[in-house]
């Protein structure tokens, strides 16, 4: 059996002492305002309210009190761990205000800033003129043929009336392949693309065929060894100069604009008879140089070179299988870099083609 509770022992119950839980007390609230962050004042929190704080400690012995005492620890006690409650919210929210204030200055987003800043690239103009070419023939009905660019030396020369010894065969600094006798080249035009074409096919033909050329020539403002051409061909009944010159008038107008138009100069290429050099009027004099004090694009010209044309020799279309008493037919051949730099006032060659970002990006998607 057990004894009557022994009498009350104040030693045993110290953590009860006013004084005591006013220091309790004390270090709670000056903890909480010490804290200087929400991770800090959750520790405070723990360390003053949790379980093992002094506080909880101290509550627990309260009911080991007699009736009179317990009731004074308990509202000293219960006094102390609301104000430490207390406390602790009011440091919460001050705390959380200034972390939501501190993220709203230091996460904020600014709306006007520019968003498009990431690097996407751009089409070459090379490609976007070529298209742009192809679209202009295509609209008029005509098919786009495509060659090889390693091509038979036959092509390339022999069925263009161009044979060993012809004096022109020399005048395109040819890439032979090897072996040297193999027979094939780089090759040096668009024009073995017509010959194809009329291998392949039957008249009428009605063709735009741009493609990648190569020639031995140094890279230079005006030069690059590797070049891009389009090549026009048209073989059909009663084709006469009237038609090419017809046709060179609205290429013209479509790639410079209106009022463009062109002129025939005599020349000489062995695939046509007879053959003319394409004038361009100057789209930036407007032809009007000789009466300004001069023209830069044109020199003082008033006309630009823009490439060769000619009714088709009549010994191309045999070596390609048209009858030339059935059918007759025009060509014509242009650069397309020559044709782009004269289009968007390119003056160095090697900026085609360099390929660099911050030139082929202000052209867009469109030339
Ligand atoms: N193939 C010629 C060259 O590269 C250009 C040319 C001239 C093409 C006259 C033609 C043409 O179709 O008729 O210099």
């Amino acid at each position: 059996m057990s004894g009557p509770n022994s009498d009350y022992d104040p030693v045993e119950v110290t953590p009860l002492r006013a004084e005591q839980v006013e220091a309790m007390l004390d270090s709670a609230l000056a903890a909480i305002e010490a804290a200087d962050g929400l991770e800090e004042l959750k520790r405070v929190r723990i360390e003053h309210t949790g379980d093992r704080s002094p506080l909880a400690l101290a509550n627990r012995e309260i009911g080991a009190l007699p009736p009179q005492a317990r009731k004074d620890a308990g509202m000293r006690v219960g006094k102390a761990r609301a104000r430490v409650a207390q406390a602790l919210g009011r440091r919460q929210q001050s705390l959380q205000a200034e972390h939501e204030a501190r993220i709203l200055v230091e996460e904020a987003v600014d709306v006007t800033l520019p968003w498009d800043r990431e690097p996407v690239g751009a089409r070459h103009p090379l490609s976007t003129i070529q298209e742009r070419i192809n679209d202009v023939f295509v609209a008029m009905g005509w098919e786009v043929a495509e060659g090889p660019e390693v091509e038979a030396e036959w092509l390339n020369f022999d069925a263009l009336n161009l044979g060993p010894d012809h004096p022109a065969r020399t005048m395109q600094d040819t890439f032979w392949l090897e072996p040297a006798d193999g027979g094939l080249v780089l090759r040096t035009h668009t024009s073995p693309v017509q010959a194809r074409t009329m291998l392949e096919r039957t008249p009428p033909i009605y063709v735009i065929c741009p493609g990648r050329v190569y020639r031995t020539d140094e890279l230079d403002a005006t030069h690059t060894p590797v070049f891009h051409q389009v090549e026009g061909l048209v073989v059909d009944k009663g084709i006469s100069m009237a038609h090419l010159k017809g046709t060179l008038d609205h290429f013209a107008q479509a790639m410079f604009g209106e009022g463009i138009t062109t002129r025939f100069r005599p020349d000489y290429f062995p695939f046509t008879e007879p053959s003319a050099e394409v004038d361009l009027v100057c789209f930036v004099c407007r032809g009007q140089s000789p009466a300004l004090e001069h023209c830069r694009t044109c020199k003082g010209e008033g006309w630009i070179e823009w490439g060769g044309c000619g009714i088709v020799n009549p010994r191309v279309l045999v070596a390609c299988g048209i009858d030339p008493d059935a059918y007759s037919g025009f060509a014509f051949g242009m650069g397309i870099e020559r044709t782009l730099m004269f289009r968007n006032g390119i003056e160095d060659m090697r900026d085609i083609v360099e390929g660099d970002i911050r030139f082929t990006l202000p052209f867009g998607l469109e030339v």
